[in-house]
């Protein structure tokens, strides 16, 4: 076995050849002059294992050229992050189902995929090809018991993620709950008001996704006017569209984590481990 990985990977890919004790391959990626990618790998074995988030276009299409050039062997792809996973269902007449279509496009020419904390695991049935979704919640309560000593009070921002929250307090016995969420627009959210016993308490507030950060930003300033000493906040996919660290840190939040399925200067989380035991 094998790795290799796209631009995008690069740090969880050499992560995941250590604890698994195999070779990466080694790939020159360039560009032709009207911008399309171009890449040229080295030596494959029999099989090979491709990590690629896709996080924008540019990433796709490196996944797409890697999966072609590496047709001669036996692919798993581990799909980190994928975009448009949210996308899971049609709003209005003529939408895609954006989650389908990339599935269906990542997953041609592999043989098994493995995903991170995909937002809806429902998307696992548009592969063409048998996937997997691994949670690294046990990993994100590794860093809150770490971080976090003082009895920290673990909460999810919305009843949608209140069960990925539940498993990262279960690594500390740590208290849990979600907060109720409207989203009012693509970045405002409104947080209902909760009797929450956040006074005095150090609070987490764990999300699979930060995107835009409002959804945090709302639920951390509510958590502070509450009493809560500190917010700090942890999750899977760090996207951090639009400025969303300067915003949780105006909003009061003191520590925002992620972990490498999307690489930042803030991935203080690996999913290598957990990876590499769905690998094994
Ligand atoms: C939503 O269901 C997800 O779990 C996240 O809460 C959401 O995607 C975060 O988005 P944003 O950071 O833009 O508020």
């Amino acid at each position: 076995m094998k790795i290799v990985c796209t631009q995008a990977s690069q740090v969880l890919g050499a992560r995941l050849a250590g604890r698994l004790g195999v070779d990466t391959i080694d790939v020159k990626y360039s560009r032709f002059p009207d911008g399309e990618c171009s890449l040229v790998r080295g030596p494959t074995d029999d099989e090979t294992v491709i990590v690629a988030a896709v996080n924008d276009a540019d990433a796709l299409v490196e996944l797409l050229l890697l999966v072609d050039a590496c047709d001669e062997s036996q692919n798993t792809l581990v799909l980190p992050y994928m975009a448009y996973a949210r996308q899971d269902r049609r709003f209005r007449p003529g939408e895609p189902l954006s989650a389908r279509a990339i599935a269906r496009a990542v997953s041609g020419g592999v043989d098994r995929v493995l995903t991170v904390n995909l937002h809806d695991p429902s998307v696992l049935a548009h592969f063409r090809a048998p996937a997997e979704n691994i949670s690294i919640a046990p990993q994100v309560g590794a860093w809150v018991a770490e971080r976090n000593g003082n009895d920290p009070l673990v909460l999810s921002p919305d009843d949608g993620a209140a069960q990925f929250a539940a498993e990262v307090a279960g690594v500390g016995g740590f208290d849990h709950d979600y907060l109720d969420k409207t989203r009012l627009s693509g970045e405002r959210v409104m947080i209902r008001p909760k009797s929450l016993p956040a006074e005095g308490r150090e609070v987490v507030i764990v999300d699979d996704i930060i995107s835009t950060g409002g959804t945090l930003a709302t639920a951390a300033r509510m958590l502070l006017d509450q009493g809560a000493t500190v917010v700090r906040a942890a999750c899977v996919h760090g996207v951090f569209a639009g400025g969303a660290l300067l915003h949780l840190a105006a909003a009061g939040v003191d520590e925002v984590v992620c972990s490498d399925t999307i690489e930042r200067a803030n991935s203080c989380i690996t999913a290598a481990d957990r990876v590499a035991t769905a690998l094994r």
